[in-house]
């Protein structure tokens, strides 16, 4: 069987790039070793996580909100076996989905892992599959931590952390990034005292400040305790638990803390392992990435790479994205992602959702630039979902007014930052966004008021 493109990988930028290049004409399969389609999003990362979140979420809102709209009576009990049968009729349904798209656009999915013997040559087990084209969309795996050892039970990463054999007593979190703050929120609703260990002074590296600030004060309020400026040196399971040491920064103090659980939950790396790519000459950058030109093609003729595989932001969107684009440039036209207008949302609650440059960004690089900010509270609608806490803040140039980012903390915020990338796709001015008319009482309206703040300023506040 000759093929136009094989894809290594099946995972949100693998899929998506299968299904449209099948779309597009090309005879197209997929490799994919898993047992199930979806890659580490579909099967132990975002979408599980998401199902935990919302059911923990639930709980939350039992517990500390219903009273007060006049819901009585006792919070439901946890049983964390339902909840993890639930987390996987939703993985299922999530990964069947995709084989059923698999087979209603024509795409082969080659069960096993791949190499690459040659260029035109993708070989899974025994059998050499022949194609024009191949597709690296190898995703990325654990960063591993110097000192720490994970046996995924005690001592677990993010895949362990979703299947935790009851809820812990106690968790510490290394790392203060995505993944530690949404299941550390997580494990936090359901009853654990969570303590998150992070290396840097702020939380969330690369957020906006002002925003990392307001996060990390809303989850200190929600009961999360939050070690800054500490560099774990060891993570080891002991006795029943597990202990943690870190080191604080400012003064090298050495301290060494016990809990029922430790997530390790400090970055992520390409995973290249097993596809030859030393052999095959690939060429790859400083921090093991694939290296690719604008058109994602390696320094091999026909070999081609996305997603987390390859620099960029570590997001199954910017994944999509270039899985899209790739199988364009594959069909002969002309597939372009725009870096400037990838969306990053946290998944907490409240959720954290921002676009294009931060503050500090802006700050750096001299641009003149104007905020225009609103507070929830401000809101109608987030004020009848008991749910006031947050902001909007856009930022524009101040001379065009164009908008250049948009960080929003609040209800409904991955949502709500859509109508942004919108805006900055089509080089919206923030009175387009403000003078565009928003249905009341929406959650939407707050960011038409940080859009009228950049101007002659917000009715409500
Ligand atoms: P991350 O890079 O977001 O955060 C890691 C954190 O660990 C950083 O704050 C870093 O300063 C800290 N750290 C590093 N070494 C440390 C040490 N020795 N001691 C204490 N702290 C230390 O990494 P994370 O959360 O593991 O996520 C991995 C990737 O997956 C990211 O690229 C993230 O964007 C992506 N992801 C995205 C999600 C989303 O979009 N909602 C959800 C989950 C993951």
């Amino acid at each position: 069987m000759s093929y136009d493109v094989i894809i290594i990988g099946a995972g949100p930028g693998g899929y998506v790039c299968a299904i449209r290049c099948a779309q597009l004409g090309l005879k197209t399969a997929v490799v994919e070793g898993r047992e199930t389609l979806g890659g580490t999003c579909l099967n132990v990362g975002c979408i599980p996580s998401k199902a935990l979140l919302h059911a923990s979420h639930q709980l939350h809102e039992a517990e500390h909100n219903f009273a007060k709209m006049g819901l009585k009576g006792k919070a439901p009990s946890v049983d964390w076996a339902q909840m993890l049968t639930y987390k996987q009729e939703v993985i299922d349904g999530n990964t069947k989905g995709i084989e059923f798209l698999f087979k209603k656009n024509k795409v082969d999915w080659i069960k096993g892992w791949a190499s690459i013997p040659a260029p035109g040559k993708v070989k899974v087990g025994d059998t050499v599959h022949e194609t024009k084209n191949i597709v690296i969309a190898s995703g990325s795996e654990v960063s591993p931590l110097k000192g720490v050892e994970v046996d995924e039970k005690t001592v677990v990463t993010s895949t362990g952390a979703l299947e935790l054999g009851k809820v812990p007593k106690s968790m510490i979190v290394i790392g203060a990034g995505v993944i530690g703050l949404e299941l550390g929120s997580v494990y936090k609703r359901l009853g654990a005292d969570v303590t998150v260990i992070e290396f840097l002074d702020q939380i969330t590296p690369g957020m906006d400040g002002e925003i990392q600030k307001t996060f990390q004060r809303t989850l200190k309020k929600q009961g999360m305790t939050f070690v800054m400026g500490a560099a774990v040196q060891s993570a080891a399971k002991k006795g029943k638990g597990a202990e943690v040491t870190y080191k604080l920064r400012k003064d090298d103090s050495e301290h060494t803390v016990q809990a029922d659980v430790v997530l390790l939950a400090t970055g992520r790396r390409p995973f290249v392992e097993g596809l030859g790519l030393d052999a095959l000459g690939v060429t790859l950058t400083d921090r093991g990435q694939i290296a690719v030109d604008g058109r994602y093609a390696t320094n091999i003729q026909g070999v081609y790479a996305i997603g987390d595989a390859t620099p960029g932001p570590m997001l199954a969107h910017k994944a999509e994205d270039e899985g899209m684009a790739v199988a364009e440039v594959l069909a002969g036209q002309h597939g372009h992602v725009n870096y400037d207008v990838i969306p990053g949302v946290i998944y907490t609650h409240p959720e954290v959702a921002s676009v294009g440059k931060t503050e500090e960004q802006l700050k750096e690089e001299g641009r003149a630039y104007k905020v225009g900010k609103f507070n929830f509270m401000g809101n109608g609608r987030a004020k009848a979902m008991n749910a006031g806490e947050g902001f909007v803040k856009i930022l524009a140039d101040k001379e065009t007014d164009r908008v250049l980012g948009c960080h929003i903390l609040g209800p409904g915020a991955g949502e709500l930052i859509h109508e942004i990338c919108v805006g900055m796709e089509f080089g919206a001015a923030a009175e387009d966004i403000a003078r565009t008319c928003h249905a009341h009482p929406t959650l939407s309206e707050a960011v038409r008021e940080a859009a009228l703040a950049c101007g002659d300023g917000p009715i409500h506040s």
